[in-house]
């Protein structure tokens, strides 16, 4: 099968809005379809009428379903110049408040929110911070929480580390353990792992910084829309808002409430 109709499409979003309730309406409508078309590839379902049928009928596709469209990528310092920014402009700033709260939306699998426990750590911050770290995939949750990474990737994050201004020896954060390292207790006992949904879910904390980086390319501008304002009333008066490399502020009714701090890392600020 080489196409999804537009019918078929809102068909299937509404089987699982209604089964499931995961809203995927607000999601660009030409990645979605791509992932739906080459998730039945790898799961032999050849009609789309089959693939209805099993997501009305079977909850483990379901689970599969959202493992495969939610693209999970991630790791850690992630563009390091955007970790050397909050380093170094960011943090110091929000040093002056007694406790710190930062939320990390769509943290994937873990591997951001751990490179912020460490900058925390680095700069004196980490005991006096909360760290919150959502995500709409329960499994990447699961895989989060536990703090253990492939070691085949520690050479590129030591790398991405470096670059970010880190002067550390990298593995003191981690020990190795086979072919995965667990991330030290001590960056992990901060960090609070919970499912949040960006599209039907609400504010539930007041916070100095929101990290939410390579989610938005995902949504439409009404749905990028939503979940800017849902920041705002989310963030304390005068708190920071990371955005992905890729992303930027450019929806009209949201872009005004904002500052801009660091037009390339893409990091901006409540302006009241
Ligand atoms: C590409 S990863 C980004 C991970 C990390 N923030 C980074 O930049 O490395 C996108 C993540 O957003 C999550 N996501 C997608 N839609 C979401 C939603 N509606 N609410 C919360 N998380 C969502 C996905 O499950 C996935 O883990």
């Amino acid at each position: 099968m080489e196409h999804i109709s537009d019918a078929d499409f809102l068909d299937i979003i509404n089987i699982v809005k209604l089964q499931y309730g995961y809203d995927f309406t607000g999601y660009v409508q030409a990645s979605l379809k791509r992932r739906v078309l080459r998730f039945m590839g790898r799961t032999n379902i050849l009609t789309l009428f089959d693939l209805k049928h099993q997501l009305v009928n079977n909850s483990d596709l379901f689970t599969q379903l959202v493992q495969y469209i939610t693209v999970n990528v991630t790791e850690m310092f992630r563009d390091p110049p955007f970790y050397r920014t909050l380093r170094e402009d960011v943090l110091p700033k929000l040093a002056a408040y007694p406790n710190i709260k930062i939320w990390h939306a769509g943290c994937a699998t873990g591997e951001e929110v751990y490179s912020m426990a460490i900058l925390l750590q680095e700069t004196g911050l980490l005991n006096r911070t909360k760290l919150y770290a959502s995500d709409l995939n329960p499994m990447n949750l699961e895989r989060a929480a536990a703090g253990i990474l492939p070691l085949d990737n520690m050479k590129d994050y030591t790398y991405n580390y470096i670059q970010s201004g880190g002067l550390a020896d990298f593995s003191n954060y981690y020990t190795a353990r086979y072919d995965n390292v667990i991330i030290k207790k001590e960056l992990r006992t901060q960090i609070n792992f919970f499912q949040h949904n960006l599209v039907t879910d609400t504010v539930f904390n007041e916070f100095q910084l929101i990290c939410c980086r390579n989610v938005f390319i995902y949504f439409n501008r009404d749905l990028q829309s939503h979940v800017l304002n849902l920041f705002y009333d989310s963030l304390s008066p005068r708190g920071y808002l990371a955005l992905g490399i890729k992303e930027s502020m450019r929806i009209a009714d949201v872009h005004g409430k904002f500052e801009t701090v660091n037009g390339p890392h893409k990091i901006y600020r409540r302006k009241v």
